[in-house]
């Protein structure tokens, strides 16, 4: 079995040079970028939520409905058939329930909140193959038809895009996967060519100019963001974008990880002189670091940790504290403020009585570093996925005005985003190798693997962490 074992060594080692991204504003029409507002759902349980996505092989439980974290509203089909989609970065295939599945026809009508898809009720539906399954790391998934049919999302309409018909599904929410290419289950799970997924598809449709978008969650009390393909609002930030590389694992571009080079808090170096890659996943709620960093951020806070959930707890009237966790990749640094990293989630007080709330850090283990909900709330991200590039920027909370520039193409000098100089590349990241949850490009001991031939390019460690795919053996 291939897992990121080999990220340690692979990551980085094709760093490519940061430009920084190409921003215009368009003066001679409106800036041809698609953008909308994502809503953050209630977890009522963030800690097993994310255990379930970083332990997969060990829990069994199903998606319920507290399970994803960002949804977007969009509809498929003539006339149109509406879905409320959710939102993930950490896998790349569009696809949606049909009433008549098991899943869906079940008690309760689980389905019916995010919608279902009847092709025969589309005069625009086109079949393309029978091999759509995806596979989540939480167990999840779902099976049946790649098709193609009318998209509209953000007033943007794409004529045919390609997505899976769930006729077999143990998940009730349609996902709109917006990641690499490369990850698309007919890619590295049945080694087909890759197609045009919603990024790509608003590429080729010249709907926006480039294949990057920026995604703006805002601040914990707030419960909508926003995604903006092909585009950049500088009012949503302070100060200018700056841009990393995405770091490679085993030579390929198959998921967000940056290089983190420090930490602190407050006046106080937790760590410094680090090349640990990260990964960052709107899809978890907490972020979780190297258990030394961690225990060291515990000590200064007084956390009291809680070995059998994985997670520590602090005083809640730690949230009006005006000290920051400072995260630095290479040269640029975004803050923290406590109150985005305290949850209002308890299992209880302290045992004085004091209202203990769930701290928003916790220690990765043997498993992948991941910057979560509790870190991207203060950041401002633009993934340029044709770049392979990530520009970040302190994020400006409640912004009320807006001041949307086009990403363009190419890698010249920009206007409002620019390139970190001498970029740290990842030599650490998947601790000891192992990493728990996500898969795997086939298994090298199943009498199948053999038979299958995925191309190189998805050979070894194309692990999706968060709420990334499985590939399991076929
Ligand atoms: C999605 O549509 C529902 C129903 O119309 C609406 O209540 C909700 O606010 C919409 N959400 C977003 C993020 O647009
Ligand atoms: C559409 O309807 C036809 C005739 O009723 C049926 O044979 C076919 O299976 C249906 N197709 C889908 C995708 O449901
Ligand atoms: C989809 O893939 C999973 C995992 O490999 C497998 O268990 C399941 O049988 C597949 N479903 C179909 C319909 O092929
Ligand atoms: C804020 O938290 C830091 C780190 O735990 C602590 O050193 C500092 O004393 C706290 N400040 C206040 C005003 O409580
Ligand atoms: C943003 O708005 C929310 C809701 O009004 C408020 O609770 C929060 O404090 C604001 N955040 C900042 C950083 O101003």
């Amino acid at each position: 079995m291939k897992s990121l074992a080999s990220l340690a060594l692979a990551v980085g080692l094709l760093a490519a040079p940061a430009y920084g991204i190409n921003l215009h504003k368009r003066t001679d029409s409106p800036a041809r970028v698609v953008g909308f507002p994502i809503q953050r759902k209630h977890i009522q349980d963030p800690v097993s939520r994310d255990q379930l996505r970083r332990r997969a092989e060990t829990v069994q439980v199903p998606l319920d409905n507290e399970e994803t974290l960002y949804f977007a509203n969009g509809t498929l089909g003539t006339p149109a058939q509406a879905f409320r989609l959710h939102l993930d970065t950490g896998s790349s295939d569009l696809w949606v329930n049909t009433p008549s599945s098991a899943l869906c026809t079940s008690k309760g009508s689980p389905c019916a909140i995010s919608g279902t898809y009847v092709a025969n009720s589309s005069s625009t539906y086109q079949y393309i193959s029978s091999d759509f399954n995806i596979t989540y790391v939480d167990g999840s998934g779902s099976s049946g038809d790649y098709a193609s049919d009318t998209f509209t999302i953000g007033g943007t309409t794409i004529s045919q895009l390609q997505f899976g018909i769930g006729y077999e599904s143990t998940s009730e929410e349609g996902i709109l996967g917006i990641g690499y290419q490369i990850n698309e289950v007919q890619a590295g799970r049945l080694g087909k060519a890759v197609y045009n997924n919603l990024p790509a598809a608003l590429v080729a449709d010249s709907k926006i100019k480039s294949n990057a978008y920026s995604l703006w969650l805002n601040d914990l009390s707030a419960s909508t963001g926003s995604i903006l393909f092909g585009g950049v609002d500088t009012d949503q930030y302070h100060g200018t974008l700056e841009t990393l590389p995405v770091q490679t694992e085993s030579g390929q571009y198959a998921e967000f990880l940056i290089t983190l080079t420090a930490l602190a808090l407050g006046s106080t170096v937790i760590a410094n002189g680090q090349a640990l890659a990260v990964l960052l996943d709107s899809g978890s709620s907490l972020t979780y670091l190297p258990d030394t960093m961690v225990s060291s951020v515990y000590e200064q806070t007084a956390a009291v940790y809680n070995s059998d959930q994985g997670a520590a707890y602090v005083p809640c009237s730690l949230a009006t504290n005006d000290t920051t966790l400072d995260f630095t990749f290479t040269s640029v640094t975004i803050s923290v403020t406590m109150n985005e990293l305290i949850i209002p989630y308890s299992s209880g007080p302290f045992p004085d009585g004091t209202p203990a709330c769930l701290f928003g850090l916790a220690p990765a283990g043997s498993g992948t570093s991941v910057l979560g909900d509790t870190f991207l709330r203060s950041a401002y991200v633009v993934y340029d996925l044709d770049n392979n590039e990530i520009s970040l920027a302190q994020t400006n909370f409640n912004a009320t005005s807006s001041n949307v520039v086009e990403i363009g193409t190419g890698s010249s000098a920009v206007p409002d985003a620019s390139a970190v100089a001498n970029p740290a590349t990842a030599t650490e990241g998947a601790g000891s190798g192992q990493i728990e949850g996500p898969l795997v490009v086939g298994s090298s001991t199943s009498s199948s693997a053999a038979e299958r031939t995925p191309p190189p390019a998805v050979l070894g460690a194309m692990a999706a962490v968060g709420a990334g795919i499985v590939y399991a053996a076929m």
